[in-house]
């Protein structure tokens, strides 16, 4: 299976010319690639900008979406807005997003509704800090079951599981987490989707990790931490640190 790379621009940058910047930087760095899905998530406005700037080796994704199809939602964007536009990925439950109020309740109902148009969603889940008594992980698995609830079995393989401990995100981290951890946490996401489905299913689904991923720390994570891909922030932003990133996993 190849590697996923996913660029979550959050919201950056402020001017479409530098959109085509970003895009037109990484092109050096995209070519001759076989082995890695990458995907980048600019802000809503800038989805259609994106897919203009010609890069093959480039997928859209959006950063977000609401789950009804149409109708009488100011400011929201639906599932076939961005399937038109050409979006092929879908982060949902960002933490940055929980904050302003997004539910394991609405993030469930937003999978649901990105399954159906038959866009990959990239589930995020992670707790905000670790405690010596693990109540961090009954947070992490309740994020799972009801994020999952009503969803197939045959469905599950089209989602991407991303870990982003919310104490290891921005330039404000805490400090960053060590492939060890995520190790034990994709193990524990395998174990949960096995009990919730089997263990063929766990055995698909791809894990990635997110949370201040560098140059300096993105291959670890998947070679000693054996991440299936990395959710990139701030460095998605810099097309020749995330040009590094790309290299190195390739
Ligand atoms: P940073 O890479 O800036 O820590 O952001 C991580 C993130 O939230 C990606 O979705």
């Amino acid at each position: 299976m190849n590697k996923i790379i996913v660029a979550n621009w959050k919201m950056n940058p402020q001017s479409k010319f530098e959109v085509e910047n970003i895009l037109k930087g990484l092109s050096i760095f995209t070519k001759n690639l076989n082995n890695i899905d990458i995907i980048v998530c600019p802000p809503s406005p800038f989805v259609f900008i994106a897919g203009k700037v010609k890069n093959k080796k480039i997928v859209l994704g959006s950063q977000n979406v609401f789950y009804e199809k149409e109708g009488s939602f100011t400011g929201e964007v639906s599932v076939s807005m961005l399937k038109n536009l050409g979006v092929e990925y879908i982060i949902i439950g960002h933490s940055e997003r929980r904050i302003l109020g997004d539910t394991n309740d609405i993030v469930n109902k937003k999978i649901l509704a990105v399954l159906k148009s038959k866009i990959n969603p990239i589930f995020c889940i992670g707790e905000s800090m670790r405690d010596m008594n693990g109540f961090y992980l009954s947070f992490i698995k309740e994020q799972i079951i009801e994020g999952l609830k009503g969803i197939l079995k045959s469905q599950v393989k089209n989602i991407i599981f991303a870990y982003e401990p919310i104490w290891a995100i921005g330039s404000n981290a805490e400090r960053g987490a060590v492939p060890q951890e995520f190790t034990e946490i994709r193990i524990y996401i395998k174990k949960i989707i096995s009990d919730l489905y089997d263990i063929k299913t766990a055995n698909i689904v791809r894990i990635i990790y997110g949370g201040s991923v560098n140059p300096l720390n993105a291959e670890s994570f998947i070679k000693e931490g054996g991440a299936d891909g990395l959710l990139v922030g701030r460095d998605s932003l810099n097309p020749k640190k995330f040009g590094a990133i790309i290299n190195l996993v390739k």
